[in-house]
């Protein structure tokens, strides 16, 4: 199997940006440069944003998304959300274990994990986010902590469920910084997760499945990336909110 087979995702993390008033204007910008896409397309939005973004998109080829749920089916979680609800109102695609989530909110591999299973047992696909910091790097840690993160957030997800999960490489030096990874930084982190997925299931889950890089990808240096062996999609933020630039990176997949 090659990475001709599997399937490009180019999705957008809008991170917390846009009403829904914006959301719709920004779907609606990027529809129609995006519609012969040779990849998927997807755009994951704030919670207020999801019934807007979702209407702007329906008969176009954007999928929407949402950037995290709880582990719990329903309950006393102020100010969460559960993946049954998403999937109530058509939303079939979450970021899980994004970065910032746990930089900042307190996420934890064992977190991650929970609502990884929640949102999988919801029947949603999961864009799971793993990678290391500037100081694990430095200490040569980044290929045991990149496995061990995709190991404990993937611990009983069975092989037909891992079909609904894309993995996302993006290292936290990297995002929002401008400081992107090279292409062999990122090639090389995205082979060590296929590894990680061909010892944890088998070969060929690990050539099937989706790893995408995220971290200051944009429209300059989408092509190099994305021409990689291992790198099959990215995870954009800031770019993601550019119409142009957005589908700049899309048109750098399907060209590669
Ligand atoms: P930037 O593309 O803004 O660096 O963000 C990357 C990211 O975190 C996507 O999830």
């Amino acid at each position: 199997m090659n990475k001709a087979v599997r399937k490009a995702v180019i999705a957008g993390n809008w991170k917390m940006n846009k009403t829904p008033e914006e959301a719709k204007e920004l779907i609606s910008a990027i529809a129609p440069l995006v519609k012969d896409a040779g990849c998927d397309v997807m755009a994951c939005t704030p919670y207020v944003d999801l019934w807007a973004a979702q209407e702007a998109a329906k008969g176009t080829n954007i999928q929407i998304g949402a950037e995290n749920c709880h582990w719990a089916k329903s309950g006393a979680f102020t100010g969460e959300i559960a993946a049954d609800m998403l999937a109530a109102m058509g939303i079939n695609i979450v970021i899980i274990g994004h970065s910032e989530r746990r930089q900042y909110f307190g996420e934890t591999d064992v977190t991650v994990h929970d609502r990884t299973r929640a949102a999988l047992d919801a029947g949603l696909t999961v864009i799971l986010c793993v990678g290391e910091t500037l100081e694990q790097r430095e200490q040569g840690i980044t290929s045991e902590l990149v496995a061990m993160q995709t190991k404990i957030a993937l611990g009983g997800v069975s092989k037909e469920e891992l079909g609904r999960v894309i993995i996302a490489y993006e290292p936290l030096w990297a995002i929002g910084t401008g400081k992107t990874a090279t292409a062999q930084q990122a090639n090389e982190v995205c082979a060590l997760i296929r590894d990680t997925i061909k010892e944890l299931y088998d070969e060929a889950a690990g050539e099937g499945i989706t790893i995408q890089y995220g971290g200051s990808m944009n429209a300059a240096n989408a092509a190099e990336l994305l021409a990689q062996p291992d790198v099959d999609g990215g995870l954009i933020g800031g770019a993601s909110l550019k119409p142009a630039d957005f589908a700049a990176i899309i048109e750098a997949v399907t060209k590669g």
